[in-house]
């Protein structure tokens, strides 16, 4: 499932990422691709500081905390460490699917069941740039408003298309779900919409408790820890 995540990032916080990306260093992207990648990959990524690294994770981290959609439609188990890359002119990122595990060299090491994108700039002030995923439905292009995010299974095939002006900026977020089959949590993600909204609109209903039961059953039935 591809999933849109509005408002992830609300403008007092992409201010103060923009702050402290403006500090930053970047670097070639290709520092951190594997074999298969290294061969498609031009972009440039934050070459973090400890403390830079802290406040950033911090400030999206405590607001992925709270999103309600975050969680629901990814049923996160663990995240990785953010990244930041940038794309100029002349940038772009091959189709290829993201690495399985991840982790290590001190951290725990996880597998890969989520990609999320969070853009960091608005659509207007770059062409380009369009994160491309491929879908049973056909290929889908997003490209969103600052502080908006997008989740799909790490396992799809997607690409970044060039950018011909300005400068595309994102986080970047993988993450280990509690359930690792992406059908499962389509089918989770809805069932917990109509469970959501039973309990606002009948919670005496016999039929919202049949409803409720077997959303967190179901939870139960299909998490690994
Ligand atoms: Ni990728």
């Amino acid at each position: 499932m591809l999933l849109e995540i509005p408002g992830v990032l609300n403008p007092a916080q992409l201010q103060k990422i923009e702050q402290i990306l403006s500090q930053a260093d970047f670097v070639d992207g290709k520092l951190t691709a594997g074999m298969a990648a290294e061969r498609v990959k031009y972009n440039e990524e934050m070459q973090q500081s400890p403390q830079q690294t802290d406040l950033l994770h911090r400030i999206i981290m405590s607001s992925l905390g709270h999103n309600t959609r975050f969680h629901s439609a990814v049923l996160p188990h663990r995240v990785a460490d953010l990244i930041f890359a940038r794309y100029r002119p002349g940038m772009t990122y091959g189709d290829h699917v993201d690495d399985p595990i991840m982790g290590g060299r001190g951290g725990p090491r996880f597998r890969t069941d989520v990609s999320m994108t969070i853009f960091l700039r608005d659509p207007e002030s770059y062409d380009g740039g369009e994160l491309v995923i491929r879908t049973s439905f056909g290929d889908r292009q997003v490209k969103l408003r600052a502080g908006d995010a997008v989740v799909y299974p790490s396992s799809s095939v997607h690409h970044v298309a060039e950018v011909s002006r300005g400068e595309r900026l994102v986080a970047l977020a993988w993450i280990q779900s509690y359930v690792r089959d992406p059908g499962r949590r389509e089918l989770l993600y809805e069932l917990h919409q109509a469970r959501e909204h039973l309990l606002r609109a009948q919670p005496a209903d016999e039929h919202t408790q049949y409803v409720d039961r077997s959303y967190v059953n179901l939870l139960r039935m299909w998490s690994e820890l």
